[in-house]
Order: C-alpha cells, then sequence, then structure tokens
C-alpha cells in the first residue's frame, strides 16, 4: 500500500477487502477495526453512525450493500435507492478508510443454503409483516463480519428490532464484535431520518410527521403507564388518517416481550406505519411508571 492512497479506498471483493484490511491493520497495529454496514443511499444518520465507528475505532470500514435475502417478494429490492458515487463523496467526508462494496455474486457466489436464523425476536412485529427479513439480515451480518473481522460494529437505534436481533445473535453465536447502538437522527422537523424517506411525497412527508408526534406523545404521557401511554400515541397517528398503522406497541427494550398493564421499567415505543406506499418505522426509548406507583 502506498502513502498516495485515495482516501476511502473502493474495494468490490472479498480478497481485497481483506488485503485492504490486513494492510492497516499491520500500519497501525494498535487501531481497532470499526465497522458500518449499509445498503447505501446514505443520509446524516449513517454520517452520524460512521462518526461513532470512529470514536471506537482507528481504522473504519463502511459497507454498501443492497441485500436481496432480507427483501420480500413484491418488496422494493429493484427500486431500492443505489447512489453509489455519492455514497463514496460521503464516505470520504467522513473520514472511512474502506467502502466495500460488492456485486450480488461476490456476496452470494452459491445458492445459500446456510443461514443464521434469527428465531422468535426475528418473527415478530417486522418480522411478522416481513417474513424472513431478519433471517435474511442476520444471514448477511454474519458474512460481512466474517470477510471485515472488525473489532466493533454499529448499528441505529432506528431500527431497533434489527439491532436486538444482532445483539442477541453475536451474544448467542459468540462473535467477537462489540456491538455499539447509535442514536436516531432526525430532521429538523422530528421526522427519523431513512433512505426510503425519498419515496414520500411533499405531503406524504408532512403526513408522516404524525409518527414523530404520537413517540412524543407516548413519552409525555409514560407516566400514564403502558396503556395511557399508548393510547396518547394512538390518539396522535388517529389525527392522520393518511398514516395507515400497522402497529404501535411497547416492549422490553432487549427481549422484545410485550409489557403487562401494571410495568414500571424501561421500554421502547415501536411504532411501522404506511404512508402512501412508504413503509416507515421509528421508535422511542421511554421510562414507564405503573398507574399508582408513587413517583
Ligand atoms: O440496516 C441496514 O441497512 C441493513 O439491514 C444492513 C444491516 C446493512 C444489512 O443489510
Amino acid at each position: 500500500m502506498t502513502a498516495a492512497m485515495e482516501v476511502p479506498v473502493v474495494v468490490t471483493s472479498v480478497a481485497g477487502l481483506r488485503g485492504f484490511v490486513a494492510a492497516l491493520r499491520s500500519q497501525r497495529p494498535e487501531a481497532r477495526v470499526g465497522f458500518v454496514p449499509t445498503m447505501g443511499a446514505l443520509h446524516d444518520g449513517h454520517a452520524s453512525l460512521i462518526s461513532t465507528a470512529r470514536e471506537h475505532a482507528g481504522i473504519v470500514v463502511v459497507s454498501v450493500f443492497v441485500n436481496p435475502t432480507q427483501f420480500g417478494p413484491g418488496e422494493d429490492f429493484a427500486t431500492y435507492p443505489r447512489t453509489l458515487d455519492a455514497d463514496i463523496a460521503l464516505c470520504a467526508r467522513m473520514g472511512a478508510d474502506i467502502v466495500f462494496t460488492p456485486p450480488v455474486e461476490e456476496m452470494y457466489p452459491v445458492d445459500q443454503t446456510v443461514t443464521v436464523h434469527a428465531g422468535a425476536l426475528g418473527e415478530a412485529l417486522e418480522g411478522a409483516h416481513r417474513p424472513g427479513h431478519f433471517d435474511g439480515v442476520a444471514t448477511v451480518v454474519t458474512k460481512l463480519f466474517q470477510m471485515v473481522q472488525p473489532d466493533v460494529a454499529v448499528f441505529g437505534q432506528k431500527d431497533a428490532q434489527q439491532l436486538a436481533v444482532l445483539t442477541a445473535m453475536t451474544q448467542q453465536l459468540a462473535i467477537p464484535v462489540e456491538i455499539v447502538a447509535a442514536e436516531t437522527v432526525r430532521e429538523p422537523d422530528g421526522l427519523a431520518m431513512s433512505s426510503r424517506n425519498r419515496y414520500l411525497t411533499p405531503h406524504e412527508r408532512q403526513w408522516a410527521l404524525a409518527i414523530p408526534r404520537a413517540l412524543e406523545a407516548a413519552q409525555l404521557a409514560a407516566r400514564r403507564g403502558v396503556s395511557g401511554m399508548l393510547s396518547a400515541a394512538e390518539h396522535e397517528l388517529s389525527a392522520t388518517p393518511q398514516v395507515n398503522t400497522s402497529y404501535l406497541v411497547a416492549v422490553d427494550p432487549t427481549s422484545f416481550d410485550s409489557l403487562p398493564a401494571d410495568y414500571s421499567g424501561p421500554a421502547r415505543v415501536l411504532i411501522a406505519a404506511r404512508v402512501g406506499r412508504t413503509r416507515l418505522i421509528d421508535n422511542v426509548l421511554v421510562e414507564v411508571l405503573a398507574p399508582g406507583v408513587a413517583r
């Protein structure tokens, strides 16, 4: 590797990736390798994942791969935004060292008959609406971990169920990668940043604000117990009928188990909703107080 090497290095093959990671590791033996897996169409939320990775590691690898195995039939795999040049420019601005952007044949050179099953956690909520989605995510992230061999990987809390599945996966399969959870980045009006926001028309973009408003309502009502909190969020959502709610739930933040009515403690309130043809997800962490509990 030469001193004039361009940053980031863009590699498309697993062999090339391994070569560059090994070279950087030998140049900077003290540095940890931080990894940010993405599907591209990068925005400020991803930029924040990359800067979090940079806080934890001296070498940062970003993957850009639209993973076909996590999309169901009729979902947006074919039309998912692909903006590689802009993605590389963002990675350069954020100081990533390597961008790994393999073609599908490099990630799946043979029929993938061996897969990671995400279990019950992967079958609830998003998994119930998108059967097989989390098996696809768990399998591709396992493969990416084997290819990059990072010390630490960063995932956004916006995809809270994905984060829970991948945290459980690394623990239960003894994968030696530290998982770091990064805060959700929001637009100034509260909408959580997502690559799919670009599908929204200007009207839909306004209607979609009912989702962060509902989460805020839940946060404000968290001292009214689980059902009071969910009613407050539901009230906010129902004021915008163009937002078609798939689920609004409060769950245990780690197990994603549903919560009893008299629950007090940390909870994650999750919303999935369709606005026009776009499915959006968002969530917030709250501290619930059961009614009647002294405050
Ligand atoms: O969150 C995503 O963008 C994807 O699910 C991931 C983790 C990159 C796996 O394809």
